[in-house]
C-alpha cells in the first residue's frame, strides 16, 4: 500500500480509538471499494445505484460516489484532459478511502478511462480492499442509447476529449468482475456483484445470497 506524502512536514497521523475494525463490527459487513470503470453510457451508474439500494435495504452502510454529480462540487474545478481525468480519480480514491476506513461499502462510478489511474488507486489500499469492475458495454451501444446528447455532440465536433470518439478508453487487464451492461438484464448484473461481494468476503453469504 501507498500513501502520499504531505507537503509539510509538520502534519501528523492522529489514531482515532474507534478504528475501522469497530466500525466494520457494528455494520455487520466491511467496508470496502467497488471500483465501476466503463465508457459513459455504458451503465455504471444505474448498476451501482441498483446494488446500492438492493445492500441499503439489507441494512448495509453503503454509498455511490457518481462521476457526473461529484463533478458538479469537489471535482468541479476539473475538466477532461489526461492531467485533469488523472486529479480527479485521484481525490475521489481518496475519498472513497475515507468511507471505506469510515466502515462503508463505496461504489464508484467514474469513466476512469486510464488503467494507471486505476491502479495508483488500487495501490492506496491494502490487498482486497479494491474491486474493480468492468461494465463492458460496446461502444456502438452506449452511443445508441445516448442519453445526455453528448456522443452525438462529440461526432459533430462540438465536444473534445469525449472518451471513446477523441479520447482513449483503456480496457481493465486484471479487473475482479466484468459485467456485460450492454444487455438488459439489471437483476442478473447486481446478483453477479453481490456474489462477487461474497466471495471476497465484504458481506456474509448467510445475509446476502439470493432470495
Ligand atoms: S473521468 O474520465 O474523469 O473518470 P467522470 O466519470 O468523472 O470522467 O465524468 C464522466 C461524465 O462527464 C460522463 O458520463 C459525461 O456525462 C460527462 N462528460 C462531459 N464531457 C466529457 C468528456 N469529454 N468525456 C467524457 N465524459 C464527459
Amino acid at each position: 500500500m501507498t500513501t502520499l506524502r504531505p507537503v509539510s512536514a509538520n502534519v501528523v497521523w492522529h489514531q482515532a480509538t474507534v478504528t475501522r475494525e469497530r466500525r466494520e463490527a457494528q455494520n455487520g459487513h466491511r467496508g470496502a471499494i467497488l471500483w465501476f470503470t466503463g465508457l459513459s453510457g455504458s451503465g455504471k451508474s444505474t448498476l451501482a445505484h441498483a446494488v446500492e439500494e438492493t445492500l441499503h435495504r439489507r441494512g448495509c452502510r453503503i454509498f455511490v460516489l457518481d462521476g457526473d454529480n461529484v463533478r458538479h462540487g469537489l471535482c468541479g474545478d476539473l475538466g477532461f484532459s489526461a492531467k485533469d481525468r488523472r486529479e480527479n480519480i485521484r481525490r475521489v480514491g481518496e475519498m472513497a478511502k475515507i468511507f471505506m476506513e469510515a466502515g462503508v461499502i463505496v461504489l464508484t462510478a467514474f469513466i476512469s478511462p486510464y488503467r494507471a489511474d486505476r491502479e495508483r488507486v488500487r495501490g492506496i489500499v491494502e490487498h482486497g480492499d479494491f474491486i474493480e469492475i468492468y461494465c463492458d458495454t460496446p461502444i456502438e451501444i452506449c452511443e445508441s442509447r445516448d442519453v445526455k446528447g453528448l456522443y452525438k455532440k462529440a461526432r459533430a465536433g462540438q465536444l473534445a476529449e469525449f472518451t471513446g470518439i477523441t479520447s482513449p478508453y483503456e480496457t481493465p487487464e486484471n479487473c475482479e468482475l466484468t459485467v456485460h451492461t450492454g444487455t438488459e438484464e439489471l437483476d442478473v448484473h447486481v446478483q453477479q456483484v453481490i456474489d462477487k461481494m461474497i466471495q471476497h468476503g465484504i458481506i456474509a453469504a448467510a445475509n446476502f445470497s439470493k432470495e
